[in-house]
């Protein structure tokens, strides 16, 4: 459409001016924002552009080579693109703690630290980019949201990165129009059109401990999910959906004999504005399939719940 052709071309020619033969550095996790904001600045910039991708190992299922495919040596953009496996050490950081905000405030914690350890090799940087959009200005403006999560956004600025500017291509774009420009700039549409995925990720929808069991438990359970929702074409006017690893063993019974395993949780929201939310009426032949397959193709887990809290009360995610 010609108003997002004409954003796309007047945004990368602003970038070009303001970098000049600048280097630019760039947080990349795979969301909305930061892949359409990537992209700008490779089309604008290309070599002088590179992309740190951590994976804190709280990711979805097979997100963290989704991303590398697309920005990653094999992909269609010509920039400079580090993927780091982080897995490991977010582990070790999250081993035997349970409390929600202090999970937050690790996972943060430990993503700045991670990116600006990349930051370093890299050396002297000009810019940073950030993929703050429209909503981002305002909220952050007005000061608002009383701090019931914490919703630091990963990606949020580094402290020890030095640099001269920072370069937000998508301050003036409300969301849907960051996803058109994401469509003018040929990214795939599973990147565009993604749900919202917080930056803790998996970390806040394992209720309790996180273990590398449990992600695997998590990942797995949610892939099958959103696979069914995909398919049986409930997903268009879904806000969120996705399942949880609540922090219960129950006992059940396979074939002849006793299990006590986790349970899990789905949940699918409406929503305008993610400050309310309804549950979704999701079909019962559907939940049922996922019920039947989860317990039959995800170890671990012998019970399938679903979440019928709306926000308020409840908050979208479990954490
Ligand atoms: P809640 O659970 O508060 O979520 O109803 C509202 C929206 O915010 C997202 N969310 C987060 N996003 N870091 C993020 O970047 C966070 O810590 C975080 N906590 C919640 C959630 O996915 C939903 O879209």
């Amino acid at each position: 459409d010609w108003k997002m052709d004409s954003f796309v071309e007047k945004t990368v020619s602003e970038i070009r001016e303001k970098v000049g033969d600048g280097k630019v550095l760039c947080a990349l996790s795979g969301g909305v924002d930061s892949s359409v904001a990537a992209v700008l600045l490779s089309k604008a910039v290309g070599k002088q552009l590179t992309c740190v991708f951590v994976d804190h190992g709280l990711l979805r299922k097979d997100e963290g080579d989704e991303v590398e495919s697309v920005f990653g040596p094999e992909g269609p953009y010509d920039l400079n693109f580090i993927r780091v496996n982080a897995q490991e050490r977010f582990y070790e950081k999250l081993a035997g703690v349970t409390e929600p905000e202090a999970k937050r405030k690790i996972i943060g914690e430990e993503f700045i630290r991670v990116f600006e350890e990349e930051a370093k090799k890299i050396g002297a940087v000009d810019f940073l980019v950030q993929g703050t959009i429209y909503p981002d200005v305002i909220e952050s403006g007005l000061g608002k949201s009383a701090v019931i999560k914490s919703h630091h956004n990963v990606g949020g600025l580094p402290e020890h990165v030095e640099f001269k500017e920072i370069v937000e291509p998508l301050r003036l774009l409300f969301k849907d129009e960051v996803r058109r420009a994401g469509r003018e700039l040929g990214i795939p549409e599973y990147l565009v059109s993604r749900q919202p995925f917080p930056g803790p990720g998996l970390g806040i929808r394992i209720i309790g401990e996180v273990t590398a069991d449990k992600v695997k438990i998590v990942q797995d359970a949610d892939a099958i999910y959103r696979e069914e929702i995909a398919k049986a074409g409930v997903d268009k006017g879904l806000g969120q959906y996705f399942a949880a690893l609540t922090n219960m063993r129950s006992v059940g019974v396979m074939g002849d004999f006793r299990t006590y395993d986790y349970a899990v949780a789905l949940r699918a929201v409406t929503t305008s504005d993610f400050m309310t939310a309804e549950a979704a009426e999701i079909p019962w032949e559907v939940l049922n399939r996922c019920m039947n397959r989860i317990i039959n193709e995800v170890k671990g887990v012998n019970r399938v719940v679903y979440d019928l809290t709306s926000k308020p009360p409840g908050t979208i995610e479990f954490e």
